[in-house]
């Protein structure tokens, strides 16, 4: 589903990381794409994107959950991930909730686009080794 296994080095402050998604075989062309962000070490931030003949079938929610998170999981030193989307990009929103993240709240004007405030849903999700509960 997507080329390449997910990267396997630890965090690094302002490491980004964007993987190509892929259909069938590694040479098939992308549909997609899916980034791993470490704003801080023990933070890892979500984004995605498909193209819009691969939105709808419940591809990205799977992605999330089956590749994103098990690599989180990998990562003694992570402590949290976590996706902010629009509060209007009601798909993205249910990616969060598909994969299993928790809803946290809004965050007013956490994003930029544009130069416009934009408010910003927040989910997360703590690897089980970080639990506290
Ligand atoms: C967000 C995105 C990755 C969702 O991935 P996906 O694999 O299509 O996700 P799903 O198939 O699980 O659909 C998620 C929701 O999208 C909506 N949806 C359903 N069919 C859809 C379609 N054909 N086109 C767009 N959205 C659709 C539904 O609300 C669905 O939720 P539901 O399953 O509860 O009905 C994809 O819509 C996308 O690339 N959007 C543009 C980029 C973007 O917004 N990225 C996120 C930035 S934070």
């Amino acid at each position: 589903m997507v080329a390449g296994a997910p990267p396997t080095d630890g965090p690094a402050d302002n490491l980004k990381r964007l993987m190509a998604i892929r259909l069938g075989s590694p040479t098939s062309p992308a549909i997609g794409s899916i980034g791993f962000e470490w704003p801080r070490p023990h933070l890892m931030e979500i984004g995605y994107w498909l193209a819009e003949s691969a939105r709808g079938c419940g591809l990205m929610p799977r992605i999330v959950e089956h590749i994103a998170l098990p690599y989180a999981a990998r990562v003694p030193e992570c402590a949290r991930v976590q996706i902010s989307c629009f509060t209007f990009n009601k798909a993205s929103a249910r990616v969060a909730v598909k994969a299993g993240l928790g809803y946290e709240g809004v965050l007013r004007n956490w994003h930029m686009p544009h130069g416009v405030p934009t408010d910003a849903a927040m989910y997360s999700w703590i690897p089980p080794h970080a639990r506290r509960d």
